[in-house]
């Protein structure tokens, strides 16, 4: 079982001279004073992920895809150990991902020093167990690590639950027992507006994972400022807003619906249809996700994706740096603008 005070194979190569003379090999190791932290395979920048001293690439892999996507576990291989091979490092799944933490762990459970890898917890329980009590949180942890071929990982999120199951304590008590135990190294919360707001103000969580893109932008000014104010590490999901931009149509999977609405309204000009095509960093994709990267206080970008090409398009878009800040201004001056009341963060 993981030591809390262990350092794996992989935090020495990051964090000791070591690591330095390796650094041709997996990137360049971090420092500890800067935000930057060096650069990793592709120019990817590294950021410190908050207290948790986890020196996480921007950007990282977002599991939901090949589970929901039912991709096939060869394609599931390639993607994630290309993927790995190019610098990434950071890895998060679901307990409820159909079968995504078992195509996780088939994929890359044999070179576990090679990553950061987080999953959540509520939404599974053995038959007749409640999924948000000790018991549903302590079984699906165990089920995870089974799953993912490891015993331990490095974060366990609660997956979404509302203020009511916070407050009363139950499920961050299991989470607690499970790290103290060594089946995960930190524990966060992952969830949007008010629910998340509430989870920080607890205390109790290393890190919050959240949705910020330039369609969802409450988390901003809501959780990020209290974020940063209590070293809390931020992971971003949906951060390239489900890239609504490719459905001309309201597309098919209600998922994506409220972001596409949103994307009507707010008619951005690097989403004109001048620069739809193009797949450059100023495009859609290369100008959503450097946004996300420009916001202070973000550490990395999990993006879904059952490409296997995609981790090093979306990493040399990356390496143009975060967004520039009179453009990150438009962004934001357009998102006040337009904005309506019932513009929340999606969960
Ligand atoms: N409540 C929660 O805890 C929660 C909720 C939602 C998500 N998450 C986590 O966050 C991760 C990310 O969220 P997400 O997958 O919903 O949203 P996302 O990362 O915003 O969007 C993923 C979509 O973007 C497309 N994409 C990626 N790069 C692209 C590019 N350069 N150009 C065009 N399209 C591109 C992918 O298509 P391709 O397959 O073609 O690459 C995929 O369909 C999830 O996988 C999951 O791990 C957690």
């Amino acid at each position: 079982m993981f030591m809390h005070n262990e350092q794996t194979r992989r935090d020495f190569l990051k964090t000791t001279a070591a690591g330095l003379a390796a650094g041709s090999v997996i990137g360049m190791a971090g420092t500890a004073s800067g935000r930057n932290l060096g650069t990793g395979y592709m120019g990817l920048e590294r950021r410190r992920l908050g207290k948790t001293g986890m020196d996480v690439t921007v950007l990282g892999f977002g599991g939901a895809e090949v589970g929901y996507g039912q991709t096939a576990q060869e394609r599931v291989d390639q993607l994630l150990n290309s993927a790995l091979d190019q610098g990434l490092d950071a890895v998060d799944t679901a307990e409820c991902y159909r079968d995504s933490e078992v195509l996780v762990g088939n994929a890359i459970g044999h070179r576990r020093d090679d990553y950061y890898l987080f999953t959540k917890v509520g939404h599974w329980a053995p038959d007749g167990v409640d999924g948000w009590s000790a018991e549903g949180v302590t079984a699906s942890i165990d089920r995870s690590l089974g799953r993912l071929k490891t015993d331990y990982v490095d974060l366990v999120h609660l997956h979404s639950c509302n203020i009511d199951i916070l407050k009363k304590g139950e499920v961050i008590e299991a989470l607690e027992k499970a790290r103290d135990a060594g089946k995960t190294r930190f524990i966060g919360y992952s969830g949007d507006s008010h629910a998340a707001r509430y989870a920080i103000e607890t205390k109790k969580f290393d890190t919050l994972m959240t949705s910020i893109s330039v369609f969802d932008q409450e988390a901003i000014d809501l959780t990020l400022p209290l974020c940063r104010e209590l070293d809390m590490g931020v992971i971003v999901k949906r951060g390239i807003g489900n890239a609504v931009w490719r459905y001309d149509e309201l597309p098919s999977s209600g998922y994506h619906h409220e972001y596409w609405h949103r994307m009507r309204k707010l008619e951005y000009d690097f989403m004109g249809k001048d620069n739809l095509d193009n797949e450059g960093p100023d495009g859609p994709a290369g100008t959503a996700l450097r946004f996300v990267l420009a916001m202070d206080g973000v550490h990395t970008n999990i993006v879904g994706t059952t490409n296997p090409a995609r981790f090093a398009q979306n990493a040399e878009l990356l390496s143009a740096g975060p967004l520039e800040p009179e453009k990150v201004e438009a962004i934001r001056k357009r998102w006040k603008e337009v904005a309506e009341e019932g513009w929340v963060g999606q969960i």
